[in-house]
């Protein structure tokens, strides 16, 4: 008997690998349209811009958004968690910090998805008081139906309206499907 392999448990993909590549690819084009010109030049000190993924759900993204910009960047990762139930809502943690500081840096933030918007909101204000140049949101999914703060995010790759739970490229549940090539919906019989 065949063994069940992970893509079983999808009931329905709603990005192809295809798909995704081909809009990280027209985001890559747009993106480096905006910084690219400036090259090494980026800020006043010569520095590239600076990617900065969210752990864990952003590496995937971040991998293939980064190799395909024509322009110098450097990256670096930091990893967020909201706070159990209990503590104000929206509260999140700081797990690990980012290994440079960040003063005067052109910001990229990666993400995989933005759901309530309370990571971002609270990146995008840590960034500014550590006196970032600018500080940018690029995300390869804008989940726009559990918003709960406003964000303005610069660069989307698909806005998903429906209510779904979504694993793969990056995301997952109770940490499996992070490594499925496509994005789509777990059948419910594997939530628990
Ligand atoms: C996910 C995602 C974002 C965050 C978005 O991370 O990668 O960082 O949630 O949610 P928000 O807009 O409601 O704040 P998660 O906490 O699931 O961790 P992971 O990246 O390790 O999967």
């Amino acid at each position: 008997m065949k063994q069940e392999q992970l893509g079983d448990r999808i009931s329905k993909i709603l990005y192809s690998e295809e798909q995704i590549e081909r809009r990280v690819g027209a985001l890559a084009e747009q993106i480096a349209g905006d910084y690219g010109d400036r090259g090494f030049a980026a800020d006043s000190k010569g520095r590239p811009i600076l990617l900065v993924g969210i752990l864990r759900g952003a590496l995937v993204f971040m991998s293939d958004l980064a190799r395909r910009f024509p322009m110098p960047v450097e990256y670096d990762l930091i990893s967020i968690s909201s706070y159990g139930n209990g503590t104000a809502p929206g509260a999140v943690r700081l797990v690990k910090d980012l290994e440079k500081p960040i003063g005067g840096r052109d910001v990229l933030i990666i993400e995989d998805i933005i759901d309530t918007g309370f990571t971002i909101e609270y990146l995008k204000r840590s960034f500014a008081a550590r006196n970032a140049a600018s500080v940018r949101v690029c995300t390869l999914v804008d989940k726009t139906v559990r918003r709960e703060t406003p964000v303005e995010i610069d660069y989307i790759g698909f806005t998903l309206e429906e209510d779904a739970f979504i694993v793969g490229y990056g995301m997952d549940y109770a940490e499996l499907y992070r490594n499925l090539p496509f994005i789509g919906v777990l059948k419910p019989e594997f939530i628990r």
